[in-house]
């Protein structure tokens, strides 16, 4: 997928992004706004705003960062955006004059930063941003690398009675890269939403946030604080300043 940039996924996926993910954890709203703590808080990869537009109206003073201007202008579409300062272009780099009392990316987006140098430069530019006593905070999923068999995997992720969904993967456990192929099937029509990553570690995180001056301040299970443990298939991983 040598054609593959910053906006790819948020440009083919955009027109069903809500239908497929709308749904939100009540739990991870309650969170990111008791951890904004009626400041101002900064969503890396804000997408269509599932996230964001509920702490906005919880009264969170919002900023967001997206590379898709297909998914910005969802975002847009919606009441309540002009709450939110919006800003396209990669969260490599925050363009941000402010600073803020929480960084956040969730659903694993910080994995779409596709090599170790910019996941580096991102933490960077996130302590650069957070306030003193600011909290940068990760959620995403823990490889599980016993998928792939050969270095494939083919798996079934949505069957209805008029369509299937199916995503093709394939690995590169040298550079930590997984790209992959929705590929949606329905009776009138094929379509695909691909989409790249390079994962990371927990370990490689703490590594990534000590070199940017941070340390783990927490880090759960999930958004009702369960610990994390080599069971998690998620984490939630949360740094404040060293
Ligand atoms: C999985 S979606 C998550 C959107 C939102 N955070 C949510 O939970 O609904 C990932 C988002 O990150 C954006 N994105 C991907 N790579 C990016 C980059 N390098 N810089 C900024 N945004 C990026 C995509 O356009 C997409 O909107």
């Amino acid at each position: 997928m040598s054609d593959y940039t910053d906006e790819t996924y948020g440009e083919m996926i955009a027109d069903v992004y809500d239908d497929w993910y709308g749904e939100v954890d009540p739990e991870m709203l309650e969170m990111l706004t008791r951890l904004a703590a009626g400041g101002r808080a900064l969503e890396l990869g804000i997408g269509t705003g599932r996230v964001a537009l509920p702490l906005a109206h919880s009264g969170v003073k919002m900023y967001g960062i997206d590379s898709s201007p297909a998914m910005l202008q969802k975002l847009r579409a919606k009441p309540g955006s002009k709450q939110i300062q919006l800003h396209q272009g990669s969260f490599v780099n925050i363009p941000f004059e402010e600073k803020f009392d929480l960084i956040f990316v969730v659903f694993s987006t910080f994995y779409a930063l596709l090599s170790q140098e910019e996941q580096i430069r991102c933490f960077q530019s996130v302590a650069e941003h957070l306030e003193s006593k600011g909290l940068f905070v990760i959620e995403a999923f823990v490889p599980d690398l016993t998928r792939y068999q050969g270095g494939q995997s083919v798996r079934a992720v949505n069957l209805e009675s008029q369509q299937t969904r199916l995503v093709a993967s394939m690995l590169d456990p040298v550079n930590q890269i997984i790209t992959s192929q929705f590929i949606v099937l329905d009776k009138c029509k094929t379509d695909v939403k691909p989409v790249k990553i390079r994962y990371v570690w927990p370990s490689e995180l703490d590594l990534m946030a000590r070199l940017a001056g941070l340390k783990s301040v927490y880090h759960w299970d999930d958004w009702g604080q369960s610990p994390f443990s080599s069971g998690s298939g998620k984490h939630i991983a949360i740094y404040g300043r060293a």
